[in-house]
């Protein structure tokens, strides 16, 4: 089949180049002409593990291509994604939309047989409804259909997500474009992925549940290790026991920092703004939020009590900066609002992080990048564990630093506090 990704983003980039593998013709547009560009020279603008190979073979075999022209794009294509981002408005926690009705807008001016036009990026419930009308001005309504098939993908782990989805949800009113739908993702069901036909509105919801009870699972584990902190209880066995349970299931229990990334914290706050719309009181996920955003408080407060209330000078190091491992994205990220705090205070920051430098600590005073693990821990009086990359995961600490021994804080519960604490350091983590 003929695709056009709108928007070469996360969401546009990896499902574009995905459908591309699979065997169709994919071209990814986008406004930005540095971006296209660097594309166009096999560069790739985000730091995805596998992506660069995947597009670099694809574009060889002529399936993928990169272009800045809509308008040819969207008419020599059976199937247009729509993929632009949808961030928090400026003004309130609602979703800004602007670049989705631009997109659907040059769409209707391009429609020349019949399209289906999916939106991709995550959009409130009933924005669908409003890309119809939007397209209805121009052109017949036999000429289109609009879809929702929102998107699973986590940073990091974007290609094997869309290679092996858990399930693939089309949201249509129309059974021509269910159809269509399914044939494209023909090769993954096969493979064994779930494919649910809803109506359109229920999956653009779909998509903001999914996320925001995700966002409560992490939260409701983080405020658990709070209690197992005070109650001498190892948050990972409440894990376990609880995970073991086929109706809650394991995954998604990690206690650790404040969850940040380009969505839960965003579509949180837009599905409770969307529900308030519609007169209803999302009154669990407004009470996330608000868990989720004192959290760096909270463990900001932990490390002043790690530190003896003496932050003045001190040396800490954070190993990671980033939203999570994998990824060079610092959107939301918990460092983002501890680093300031912490060189407010007086303290000496140095961070490495696999991804390395972040132009987001360059006018804060006393923060330094370093490019190894090692340097960054010389003469350190505390460690950050902020991130799980598996360069953080076998560190001999012991032989990292000789004489100076520095004081541990594992955001992410890496390693054994007993053994890390028979080599002689102080050492915290989270929940135990
Ligand atoms: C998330 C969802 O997991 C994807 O399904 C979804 O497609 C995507 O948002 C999106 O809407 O585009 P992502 O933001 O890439 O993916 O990252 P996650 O792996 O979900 O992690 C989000 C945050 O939760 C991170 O800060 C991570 O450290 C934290 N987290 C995750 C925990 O603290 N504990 C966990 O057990 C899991």
């Amino acid at each position: 089949m003929k695709l056009c990704m709108i928007g070469t983003g996360y969401v546009g980039l990896v499902s574009g180049v995905c459908f591309a593998d699979l065997g169709n013709n994919v071209i990814c547009v986008d406004k930005d002409t540095k971006k296209i560009d660097l594309l166009l020279k096999g560069k790739i603008p985000i730091y995805e593990p596998g992506l660069s190979e995947l597009v670099n073979k694809n574009y060889r075999n002529k399936r993928l291509k990169f272009s800045t022209n809509l308008k040819k794009s969207i008419i020599e294509s059976d199937i247009i994604f729509i993929c632009v981002g949808t961030p928090t408005k400026k003004s309130g926690s609602s979703a800004d939309l602007s670049q989705i009705f631009n997109a659907a807008k040059e769409i209707s001016l391009s429609i020349n047989k019949f399209k289906i036009v999916v939106t991709k990026s995550t959009v409130p419930v009933t924005t669908g409804d409003q890309i119809e009308k939007i397209l209805r001005k121009k052109n017949s309504s036999k000429k289109f259909s609009v879809v929702s098939n929102p998107e699973f993908l986590r940073e990091g782990e974007a290609i094997r997500d869309f290679t092996y989805p858990d399930r693939i949800v089309v949201g249509s009113n129309d059974k021509k474009s269910n159809r269509l739908m399914h044939s494209l993702y023909a090769p993954l069901i096969s493979k064994g992925a779930q494919y649910i036909n809803t109506s359109r509105r229920a999956a653009e919801l779909i998509k903001y549940a999914s996320n925001a009870f995700l966002a409560t699972k992490i939260t409701f584990i983080n405020e658990i290790a709070n209690l197992c902190e005070n109650t001498g209880i190892n948050v990972e066995d409440i894990s376990i026991g609880m995970g073991l349970d086929k109706r809650i299931g394991g995954r998604f229990l990690r206690a650790g920092p404040a969850y940040g990334g380009s969505c839960f914290p965003k579509d949180t706050k837009a599905i409770t703004s969307t529900a308030d719309k519609f007169k209803t009181n999302l009154s669990v996920i407004k009470s996330v939020i608000r868990s989720n955003e004192s959290r760096s408080n909270l463990l900001l407060n932990k490390i002043y009590k790690i530190l003896n209330n003496k932050v003045k000078n001190k040396k800490i190091t954070f190993l990671g900066v980033t939203f999570k491992a994998n990824t060079d994205d610092m959107r939301d990220s918990a460092s983002l609002s501890m680093i300031p705090a912490l060189s407010k205070k007086g303290a000496k920051i140095r961070y490495f992080d696999p991804t390395g430098y972040k132009k987001e600590f360059s006018k804060l005073k006393n923060v330094q990048n370093f490019e190894n693990i090692k340097d960054s821990v010389q003469n350190t009086d505390l460690v950050i564990i902020h991130t799980e990359w598996n360069d953080f995961k076998s560190i001999n600490f012991k032989n990292l630093v000789k004489g100076k021994k520095f004081t541990i804080y594992d955001m992410r519960n890496i390693y054994s506090p007993s053994k890390i604490r028979k080599q002689g350091f102080r050492y915290f983590s989270i929940g135990r």
